[in-house]
């Protein structure tokens, strides 16, 4: 049977959106795979504003552990087949992920952006102004957990539920400006990101699902891809010079 290609035209600008399931095959559980439950608490309990409020100690050991996890995980192929389709590409190429590890940027992937924050940085908790600050510490206790310079606590670079992604403005401007969607990995069930490809698709670009299932947006793809990422994804791009 003859594999199924995404055709890149010189023309094209592509916006690439991923989510959980491209880290998926790396060792990292999804949101679903993990029943929305990390140690007995549904995520969104440690993962919102009212959850740092209450219990920042709680919330720094989700993330601990998180960080714990990504720093072992590996890029997987398809990480990389982004990576190689972004060098064909150029600048006319954005990627844009739901994804907090760094597994993107360790595949080779330079024009990303990470629409939830990253899991290797933190920030000041009462935004002062400052920019988030590099930090891979895997804290025991709420009393290692350093301080901005203005003396609030540092809470991780993560958008919670309920918070405002990061960097809409350029990803709506990349969105209209697309001609070619290609969505990897999630379920279609966050806002705004499970909207992308309509707004795509009212620009008139074409749209790519890749992924073992439906996602719930699964109706407004022009075609989807079913397989695993690292599985389908090598060899999936032809590119035009
Ligand atoms: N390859 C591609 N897709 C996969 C794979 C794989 N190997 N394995 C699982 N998937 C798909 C699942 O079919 C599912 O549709 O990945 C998707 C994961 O969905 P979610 O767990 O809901 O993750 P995501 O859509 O990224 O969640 C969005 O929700 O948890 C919050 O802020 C967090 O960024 C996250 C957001």
């Amino acid at each position: 049977m003859q594999q199924m290609k995404i055709h890149v035209e010189a023309a094209d600008r592509v916006f690439v959106l991923t989510g959980a399931g491209i880290s998926a095959e790396s060792g990292l559980p999804t949101f679903r795979a993990s029943d929305g439950l990390w140690s007995g608490h549904r995520i969104e309990e440690v993962c919102t504003p009212e959850a740092w409020e209450r219990n920042p100690a709680l919330v720094w050991e989700f993330y601990s552990k998180r960080r714990e996890d990504g720093a072992k995980a590996q890029p997987n192929p398809a990480h990389i087949a982004l990576a190689e389709l972004e060098a064909q590409v150029g600048d006319r190429f954005f990627l844009c992920t739901q994804n907090v590890d760094d597994l993107h940027e360790r595949g080779g992937s330079q024009r990303l952006v990470h629409m939830h924050g990253e899991l290797a940085k933190s920030r000041c908790e009462d935004d002062c102004g400052r920019p988030p600050v590099e930090d891979r510490a895997i804290y025991k206790s709420l009393a290692e957990v350093g301080h901005c310079a203005c003396g609030a606590r540092l809470r991780p670079h993560i958008v919670f539920f309920g918070e405002i992604p990061l960097e809409m403005g350029r990803i709506e401007r990349a969105i209209s400006d697309s001609t070619l969607m290609i969505v990897v990995g999630t379920s279609g069930s966050v806002y705004p990101a499970a909207n992308f490809v309509h707004w795509a698709r009212q620009g008139g670009a074409r749209t790519v699902y890749i992924g073992p299932e439906r996602p719930l947006n699964a109706s407004a793809f022009t075609y989807v891809v079913e397989g695993k990422a690292g599985e389908v994804m090598p060899g999936l791009f032809t590119v035009d010079a």
